[in-house]
């Protein structure tokens, strides 16, 4: 590919222009941008620009149909919906909410979110797909309102993990029934845990005093895949699936992760133990984690590798350093809390995929600090080590292991300082691996709640719409403490606010406009695809947005282009291709309309995949 990110100039001109819109705005009571545009000859350029060469698609409007919509020449088709059989066995889906337990576990789980393909052959690959939660609503027939103990468990096979393989027919990619890998990985499957908490108090309970085998994994959000073949899962808002009635002897970790014995909405501590809070304090620090899972092999052991911290990880972005040593970024998506880096103490081994298997076993968790520069929305930043007796990280500060320092990252990492971040979501990593980038969704706690203050990548008190970040390690090398950052872009609405950051940065207008960006990832040309999880209420401060959606930009010239509408009440979540990029495959969770089949029928998350009418990669 092309070397676009070489341009630091570009990077520094658009800057320019953002700052110097927000100075000359800052100074003027009431202006638009258009006015703005005719007095400022770097933004005049930067409009002008809006004609990228990476982008070769018409942008569609904003949408409030019950449909997916994608530009002209382009057309959808529907891969997988929640409840579609998986196996040769499994029973077809029925929409009446009656199906028990096992139906479930032989169909696709709810709530499609990340994934990822990995190739087996020209016409064969394995698809490994999060399902994040499930939707009582629609999940049984009383809505969640008379639960019963096959209704947890069926409640229980509808996350997790789906593990199918796809075949490609007549040129369109099709679900393999008799796939020898497909798999359901749920809340009851059997993972070991791996790495420094590995067998740790905290994480032993009485159905297992050994504190490495853990049952199951939920609330898997996005994800990330290892160049050495592996399938990543992350583990998010775990905290939603424990609870109890009675009283419960929780700690303030318990609470930093949102975790309170109350009746919890999913109800699963009233029919199984495990999630009960008074009976199993430690349950919920069994989960939080970063899973490792060999999508090749069904019968293999899915490996919890608490060596990545444990927070409410968002996804994975997964490379090789230059060095050698593999670098993942991690988000942990929730108001204030903070972005990660890991490296690995060994390094990566061309060839040696059974040696490449234990590198997430061991290495160094940092966690990111930005410098704060009065008006400027770029600067600098640096990774700070959480290692047990580094960065006081010591017993007198309430840390006695490297064990705890991983189960209570989070303490760990504001006990170091770290910057606290407007929901960091996903982390994408550009192919010329000179930048990253982060979606901050939004955070309605900025400027609002002690320890939120406003500055440097959270301009933004009350941000309600989201930006997107960028940062460059020194010399392109991932495993340097040091960076430099800028904002990718400021989602707003320059129809409902003009003169202030609310309007969205110099490349978000009337047409293009949007918030809450959350998916994010690059194809091999580097484009960047956006996907919106935000209000899709098309009223006040988000009139004229639409439904969620899914954009992309040019990383260079600043350019952003809307590409798909979801359906009414969608997320748009996950994003993965076929190895030509021909096929695009992205995931609509929990629409509450009509979405996929249309008429009176029930709302069903589905994986959707984008054909370019010509045949052409996709973007192109
Ligand atoms: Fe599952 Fe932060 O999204
Ligand atoms: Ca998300
Ligand atoms: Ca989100």
């Amino acid at each position: 590919m092309t070397d676009l990110l070489d341009k630091e100039t570009d990077f520094s001109s658009m800057i320019d222009a953002r700052l110097s819109r927000r100075r000359f705005l800052m100074g003027t009571a009431a202006v638009g941008a258009g006015a703005f545009l005719a007095v400022n000859p770097v933004a005049k350029a930067i409009a002008a620009s809006m004609d990228s060469k990476l982008l070769n698609f018409t942008q569609i409007p904003a949408s409030t149909s019950d449909s997916v919509v994608v530009p002209k020449g382009y057309s959808t088709s529907q891969l997988m919906s929640w409840g579609d059989p998986i196996f040769l066995d499994a029973p077809a889906f029925n929409a009446d909410g009656k199906q028990d337990s096992q139906a479930q576990m032989k169909q696709f789980g709810d709530n499609t979110d990340g994934m990822s393909v990995f190739p087996l052959s020209k016409d064969r690959v394995i698809l490994a797909v999060n399902n994040e939660y499930t939707n009582y609503q629609f999940l049984f027939s009383h809505q969640g309102k008379a639960m019963t103990a096959d209704d947890v468990k069926k409640a229980q096979a509808a996350v997790g993990v789906t593990v199918v393989e796809l075949v490609r027919k007549d040129g369109k990619w099709v679900m393999d029934p008799t796939g020898k890998a497909n798999r359901r990985i749920t809340a009851n499957t059997e993972m070991h845990v791996t790495g420094p908490a590995a067998g740790h108090d905290l994480l032993k309970t009485k159905a297992d005093p050994t504190g490495k085998k853990v049952l199951g994994t939920f609330n898997n959000c996005s994800n990330g895949h290892t160049p050495w073949g592996t399938y990543i899962t992350c583990e998010e808002n775990f905290d939603d699936f424990f609870g109890s009635v009675d009283e419960a002897s929780l700690t303030d970790d318990h609470k930093r992760y949102g975790v309170v014995a109350e009746q919890s909405k999913y109800q699963w501590h009233n029919f199984d133990e495990r999630f009960d809070l008074a009976k199993n304090p430690n349950e919920p620090n069994r989960f939080g984690w970063i899973v490792e899972i060999d999508p090749n092999d069904p019968t293999s052991t899915p490996l919890k590798r608490t060596a990545l911290g444990r927070f409410k990880h968002e996804n994975a972005a997964i490379m090789v350093n230059d060095d050698g040593h593999v670098v993942v970024y991690l988000g942990d998506d929730e108001r204030g809390e903070h972005l990660y880096k890991f490296v690995s103490k060994n390094k990566y081994r061309e060839g040696n995929d059974q040696a490449n298997r234990q590198l997430l076993e061991e290495g160094t968790l940092f966690v990111a600090k930005f410098a704060m520069h009065a008006e400027k929305l770029e600067g600098e930043g640096e990774w700070l080590e959480l290692t047990f007796g580094k960065n006081g990280l010591t017993k007198e500060n309430g840390f006695n292991s490297q064990a705890e320092v991983m189960i209570f990252a989070r303490r760990a990492a504001t006990q170091v300082g770290a910057t606290t971040m407007d929901r960091p979501e996903w982390v994408a990593i550009h192919p010329d691996k000179k930048h990253v980038f982060c979606t901050l969704t939004n955070n309605k706690n900025r400027g609002v709640k002690e320890g939120q203050d406003v500055g440097g990548p959270n301009p933004r008190a009350e941000n309600h719409y989201g930006q997107i970040l960028r940062w460059a390690p020194t010399k392109a090398n991932h495993t340097s403490n040091t960076f430099t950052w800028d904002l990718y872009l400021v989602a707003g609405n320059p129809t409902v606010h003009q003169g202030d950051l609310y309007a969205g940065s110099a490349n978000i207008n009337k047409d293009n406009m949007f918030n809450s960006p959350d998916g994010l990832g690059f194809d091999n040309a580097g484009r960047l695809w956006i996907q919106t999880d935000g209000d899709f209420s098309n009223k006040g401060d988000f009139a004229g947005q639409g439904n969620n959606q899914m954009l992309c930009g040019d990383p260079e010239t600043g350019e952003v282009r809307r590409f798909l509408t979801g359906p009414v009440g969608c997320e748009v979540t996950g994003l993965t291709f076929s190895e030509d990029q021909k096929t695009m495959f992205v995931g609509i969770q929990h629409p509450t309309g009509h979405f996929p089949a249309g008429g009176d029928s029930k709302p069903r998350s589905t994986i959707v995949m984008i054909t370019k009418d010509d045949g052409g990669v996709i973007g192109s």
